[in-house]
């Protein structure tokens, strides 16, 4: 049942997290107003709930942080049931508050409550819902139905919004399905072109156009940006400053640049214990040297220039696969990630060429595909602004930072003015089972943005 903010504001203060983090640090303090917030703030925690249920294998509600199973996350990917049954939750939610829904031809959703100035640029507002494989039911539902509650309180409050309220969900920015992270918000700025996205197949081969069509969201309508004049995001840290610091509001002022190469290694499947060592052509073990290769670079890149270089080979799948078989074909999935580009591009550069140095000296073939890469982006100043305003008057502590994950943010930043505000994620832990933000810090992101989107709505 719901609890009062009274309650949720104790069960903060009271929870040490167990051993589950490996440090125990209090949540960023509750700033909830007897009175004020017990049933906005149960509204939204139901919604989160609500919507952690769909791709968590078996449904189960898990609304406090000891009821999380370190096994069992949320799977979303686009164009999973899963996704779909969320899509249709959050957009039963935008009806009922009011909003006026539109599905765009890449599956993005959008919810418009116009504004007493219907000609003036919008405020748009945000997130995804897909997930990742196994992750949180935090990452992107919280930017999708704190936008949804926001639009509730300014309902409630009888407030009326000079430029219009966008509320959008994106697709597909975690990249678990298609091959490629913001594919939405790529779309939708004008990176890529819309034939191209929906050509896109998943690891089942269905094209995005399919997956579309299946979960009933493929729309046709084209959104154009130029009607909007702001965008602001929130959502979890999925880092750990906040949660250190102990302070509950973090403004972005840079997103990080993403940088995926895929690269499949071609050696020679063949009977372990037959094939002599020195016969070999092992896909795996030229695999292993990219591993390494990509851990020992990205450090070396932090050692020399103080950057914030970070190197992942978070995708290996072999084949076959099976014990007493040589591999013979590895694919590899390999994240890079930097504030600043120049220091992107060059990890990115220098892994390729170890990867196809993999030829000579193992005697494999090597295929390496780039999917787009997305630039690091500086977020607008205005907007950050405005939302140190908003958490000053709303009497939330706040702090600037950069954001060392992706998102939407910082492809809808090249075209439209835009801000995030970031709450605590619990031990920094993000896109795993273990991810939670405690309710008093969900309810402080909401009463931010609600309070950055009156200011942005009467700018
Ligand atoms: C998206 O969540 C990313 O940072 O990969
Ligand atoms: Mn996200
Ligand atoms: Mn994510």
């Amino acid at each position: 049942m719901a609890e009062s903010c009274d309650a949720l504001g104790k069960s903060v203060a009271g929870n040490g997290y167990g051993g589950h983090v490996g440090f125990q640090v209090q949540a960023a303090e509750a700033t909830f107003q007897h009175g004020e917030c017990a049933n906005m703030g149960d509204r939204l925690k139901e919604d989160i709930v609500a919507s952690g249920l769909f791709g968590r294998e078996p449904e189960r509600r898990v609304d406090a942080f000891d009821t999380l199973d370190p096994e069992k996350g949320v799977t979303r990917p686009t164009g999973s049931e899963a996704n779909r049954k969320v899509r249709t939750y959050a957009v039963e939610k935008m009806k009922e508050a009011g909003l006026e829904v539109r599905v765009d031809a890449v599956g993005n959703i959008f919810g418009r409550k116009s504004g007493s100035r219907p000609e003036e640029g919008a405020v748009m507002c945000g997130s995804h819902l897909d997930s990742v494989i196994n992750g949180g039911q935090f990452d992107g539902a919280l930017g999708v139905f704190s936008a949804i509650e926001a639009v509730r309180r300014l309902n409630d409050e009888g407030y009326e919004n000079r430029r219009p309220i966008e509320v959008a969900v994106f697709t597909g920015e975690e990249g678990s399905a298609f091959g490629m992270t913001l594919l939405g918000s790529t779309v939708l700025v004008g990176r890529m072109g819309l034939e191209e996205a929906l050509a896109r197949r998943d690891s089942e081969g269905r094209t995005l156009r399919e997956a579309l069509e299946y979960m009933g969201y493929a729309g046709d309508f084209v959104m154009d940006l130029g009607s909007v004049e702001y965008f602001v995001e929130l959502h979890i840290e999925q880092g750990p400053v906040l949660f250190k610091k102990n302070v509950p509001i973090g403004i972005v002022e840079n997103i990080s640049g993403i940088a995926w190469v895929y690269a499949t290694i071609k050696g020679e499947g063949n009977h372990a214990g037959t094939t002599p060592m020195k016969m070999r052509r092992d896909a795996l073990v030229a695999a292993a040297d990219i591993i390494k290769f990509v851990e020992k670079h990205a450090n070396e890149m932090v050692d020399r220039l103080g950057s914030a270089t970070v190197g992942t080979v978070g995708k290996l799948n072999v084949y076959p696969n099976g014990t007493n078989i040589v591999p013979g074909r590895v694919e590899l999935g390999i994240d890079i990630r930097d504030v600043v580009s120049r220091n992107m591009e060059s990890l990115k550069r220098e892994v390729s060429e170890a990867l196809q140095s993999l030829e000579k000296k193992y005697g494999v073939g090597v295929d390496i595909v780039l999917p787009p890469t997305h630039s690091p982006e500086p977020l607008a100043p205005e907007v950050i602004d405005v939302i140190e305003k908003s958490a000053a008057e709303a009497g939330i502590r706040a702090m600037k930072m950069n954001s060392g994950a992706g998102h939407d943010s910082q492809n809808i930043a090249t075209r439209v003015k835009t801000g995030m505000i970031f709450v605590p994620s619990v031990g920094g832990i993000s896109h795993a089972p273990m991810e939670w933000t405690e309710w008093a810090d969900i309810e402080n992101g909401a009463r931010v943005l609600t309070q950055t989107l009156k200011n942005l709505t009467q700018n």
